[in-house]
Formats: structure tokens, sequence, C-alpha cells
């Protein structure tokens, strides 16, 4: 059997993913690793098997890739934008590195189709921050912008010369109730709606007018996962597709908050994240996504918010919160 391979699993994206590909394909068709694994890692109805795998290790990834006849792996292990900034020696091996060893074990097997996120980091300060186009300016400044700009020519290369089939998104911000972000530059997004419900209030580490786009983890599941199902002939792009769904500042998630959670107070203190998040988009065009492999988002700023609350609150009362 030709099973799903995720490296990064147990991170904010990788354990929704994994709960996806585990209900869609069964358990025992999804190889769940990490570089620490949590301690429920192989509980319930979850994967099929869970490995430590650190992605710096190529012979490692090989192995594993070659131990459980993979056929499709979801690479998602990476250090990202804000803690990155904090090491960038070791951001740039495992972002690059990591990749570079998913990809060359995915060589070695015929027809494994490979997805790898980058970021709306890829952009820089030169690229339009409105509606910002799918192909155009990209001189990111922070080695997480940087790793992942070249991680989409990599993917490209593998492409063209190897016949790798890497697909990937450039994600938004991701915004979820599930697993905690993991030290990025619009994690306040999700630690407001934290804060909100334990602590009545928060203060953003960003400008109360800051805009970025964002995404909810439903439609960014879907998106993975749709991209990853079209037929090869329909892509006009392999790495970097531009995904949209709604672009708000802090000071607008706030004010929807507050709607739900009366006397919520948010303030702003802008940190060294807040040169970060300006040298990004505002919104973004995703008019080529939409065509070539109908992606379509389901939640807007609204939309999301009662349902994160939800979700937040039901947790609040299992005593998981
Ligand atoms: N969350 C977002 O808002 C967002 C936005 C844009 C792009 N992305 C991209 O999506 C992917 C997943 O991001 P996430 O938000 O789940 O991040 P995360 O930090 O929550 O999870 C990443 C996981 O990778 C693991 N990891 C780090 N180094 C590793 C190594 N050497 N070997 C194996 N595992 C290692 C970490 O332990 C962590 O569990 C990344 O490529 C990230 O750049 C995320």
């Amino acid at each position: 059997m030709k099973r799903i391979l995720i490296t990064g699993a147990f991170g904010q994206i990788g354990t929704e993913l994994t709960a996806a590909l585990c209900e869609r394909h069964g358990g025992d068709a999804v190889v769940a690793t990490g570089r620490h694994l949590p301690q429920d890692a192989a509980s319930g109805d979850g994967p099929g098997a869970v490995e430590r795998l650190d992605v710096i290790d190529a012979a490692a990834v090989a192995d594993v890739v070659h131990r459980y006849e993979i056929g499709a792996i979801y690479h998602l292990a990476a250090i990202l934008s804000a803690r990155g900034e904090r090491d960038p020696e070791t951001t740039w091996q495992i972002n690059m590195g990591g990749l570079r060893n998913v990809l060359n074990a995915a060589r070695q097997i015929s027809g494994c189709r490979v997805f790898w996120p980058s970021s709306i980091a890829a952009f820089g300060p030169e690229t339009p921050r409105e509606c910002t186009p799918q192909d155009t300016v990209m001189r990111p400044t922070t080695m997480y912008g940087i790793s992942k700009v070249a991680g989409e020519l990599l993917g490209d290369y593998y492409f063209h010369h190897y016949g790798v089939d890497v697909r990937g998104i450039r994600y938004p911000g991701v915004i979820s109730s599930g697993s905690p972000p993991g030290g990025g530059t619009t994690d306040y997004a999700v630690d407001m709606f934290y804060a909100a419900l334990t602590k009545g209030g928060y203060t953003a580490f960003v400008r109360e007018d800051c805009v970025l786009p964002m995404v909810y983890m439903p439609d960014c599941i879907a998106a993975s996962l749709k991209l990853m199902d079209a037929d090869l002939p329909a892509l006009s792009h392999h790495n970097g597709y531009n995904i949209a769904s709604m672009s708000f500042s802090a000071g607008e998630l706030a004010e929807e908050i507050k709607k739900h959670v009366p006397g919520f107070v948010c303030e702003y203190a802008p940190d060294e994240r807040q040169s970060i998040a300006d040298s990004w988009p505002r919104s973004i065009d995703d008019a080529i996504a939409r065509r070539d492999w109908g992606w379509q988002p389901q939640y807007d700023l609204a939309g999301m918010t009662v349902h994160m609350l939800n979700e937040l609150r039901r947790r609040q009362e299992a005593g998981s919160l």
C-alpha cells in the first residue's frame, strides 16, 4: 500500500492536516513524523505510524520514504518567520536542507507527489501590497521569506529537471482553534481569540491598523488537499500558488471578537514583528488558483470568528484550553 508521509505533523497545520488525511484515507495510510513527538501522538484513530524524523537528516528521510512505501509527501517541517529571525542560520538549514532532502527522497520514487507550503512571506517591501499578483517582485527581507522564494524555485527545478510533481500554496496567516501557532508574524490573530476567552484582554504585537491576509484552518486544509487532487495538466504553476480568503486589520479583528465577547479589550504594543508585517502584502490576487484548481474559500472574518469562538468555548468547557 502506498502511504502518505507528513513531516512537521505535530505543528499548527500538521495536526489538522494529519487528522484530515486520516479521515480521508484511513489512519493506516498515514505516517506522521516530527522532530519532537507529543505524548498522545499515536493515540485513537489517528495515523497508523508515528515516527521521530528530523528532516535535515537526509538518510533518515530516505529511509522513512522507502520503509513505508510513501506515495505522497506533505512536507510541513519548517521554522517560521518571527522565530526564524532569531536564528537565521538554523532557519536556512532546516527550511532549505529539509526541503532538499524531501525532494531527493521523492525523486527516487516514481510518481511521488510532494506538497510544500510557501508563504506570503515570500514577498517583500518592493512587492505591490494591495491585490498582490501571482507573478510579481519577490525580494523578501526575512530569512524565512528568502527560504520560501528559494524553495519555490527549487521545487520548480525538481519538477522541470527530475519530473518530481511538487505543488505548493503561498499560505496567508493561518488561524486555527486546534494546536497553537509556531512562531510566525500572524500569531497575534490566533492569540487574540484565546486571550479574549481566557483573560478578557490582549496586547497585540502589531499596530491596530496593521492589515494582513489570513485564512481559516478548514479552508487552508481544503486548499491543500484540492491542489494535491488537481490534474497536473490543469496547473499553470507548481509551487507558490497565491490564495486569498480574508484581509483585516488587528483592530477590525478585535472589534469582531468584541461582538461576541462583550468587554474584550485589545491594546497594541508593536514590536520587531511589526517591521516583518510591514514588508508583506495586505491583500492577495488569487485568480490563478481559482482558475487552475477551483480554489474557493468558505470563511470570511465574521464566519471565522463565530466558528473559532464556538470551537474554543467547546475546548474551554472540556477543560483543554
Ligand atoms: N501557520 C501559518 O500561518 C503559516 C503561514 C504560511 C506558511 N506556513 C507554512 O506551513 C508549514 C507548516 O507551518 P505550521 O504553522 O504548522 O508551523 P509549526 O511551527 O506550527 O509546525 C512546524 C513543525 O515542524 C517541526 N520541525 C521544525 N524543525 C524540524 C526538523 N528539523 N525536522 C522535523 N520537524 C521539524 C516543528 O517541531 C513543528 O512541529 C511551514 O512550511 C510554514 O512555513 C504556515
